[in-house]
């Protein structure tokens, strides 16, 4: 079954990509201690990934947010659902996010981690939607910008499913089509 209309990001971009960012990462973090910090779901995929490409001492924290809003469009007021088990306080927080759209859901976050009193608080995200953008955040590591279209995969998912898939696709239209 074909669900999808286009391969933007393949298994091979993203993999080169990470490694890039990883260098970095791993320069720019030489002798701190570095905890990553994913939102659920979308960020595992990205987040199992740039955290094995970085040194064995790295840590990893999670939460789940809620963002309030009509259908599909998040308004900027989040939830915790689940919160972080680490305490920030002097730590240097990297949250790895898998796409950055409206950038309402970092622009939260960012306020609400720094308010923690983390040593710094900064971002990487994987995809970026340019045309999206109703806020802007300050990315710090940034994979790829794409075009506005649904896109599923490496993560993203369209009513829970496609996750899983190792690319990032844009979906065929009739897979939503009728609702
Ligand atoms: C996605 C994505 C980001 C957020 C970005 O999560 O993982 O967290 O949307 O959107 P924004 O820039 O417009 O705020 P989603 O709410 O779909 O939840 P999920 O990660 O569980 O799929």
């Amino acid at each position: 079954m074909n669900d999808f209309t286009k391969i933007i990001v393949s298994e091979n971009d993203i993999g080169r990509k990470l490694d890039e960012i990883a260098v970095r990462i791993r320069e720019d973090y030489e002798g701190k201690d570095l905890l990553l910090i994913g939102v659920l779901k979308g960020a595992v995929m990205v987040m199992a990934d740039l955290a094995r490409r970085m040194p064995p001492t790295v840590q990893m924290d999670w939460m789940a947010i809620s963002s309030y809003g009509s259908g599909t469009k998040s308004s900027g007021v989040v939830r915790i659902l689940k919160d972080l088990d680490a305490d920030l306080t002097g730590k240097h927080v990297l949250i790895v996010e898998d796409i950055i759209d409206s950038g309402l859901t970092l622009s939260w976050l960012l306020g609400n981690l720094r308010s923690r009193g983390a040593e710094s608080v900064e971002i990487a995200a994987l995809l970026r939607k340019p045309d999206a953008v109703q806020v802007e955040v300050p990315v710090k590591y940034i994979g790829f910008d794409i075009p506005n279209e649904f896109v599923v995969g490496y993560g993203l998912d369209y009513a829970e499913k496609y996750r899983t898939l190792p690319f990032v696709a844009i979906l065929d239209p009739k897979v939503y089509a009728g609702e």
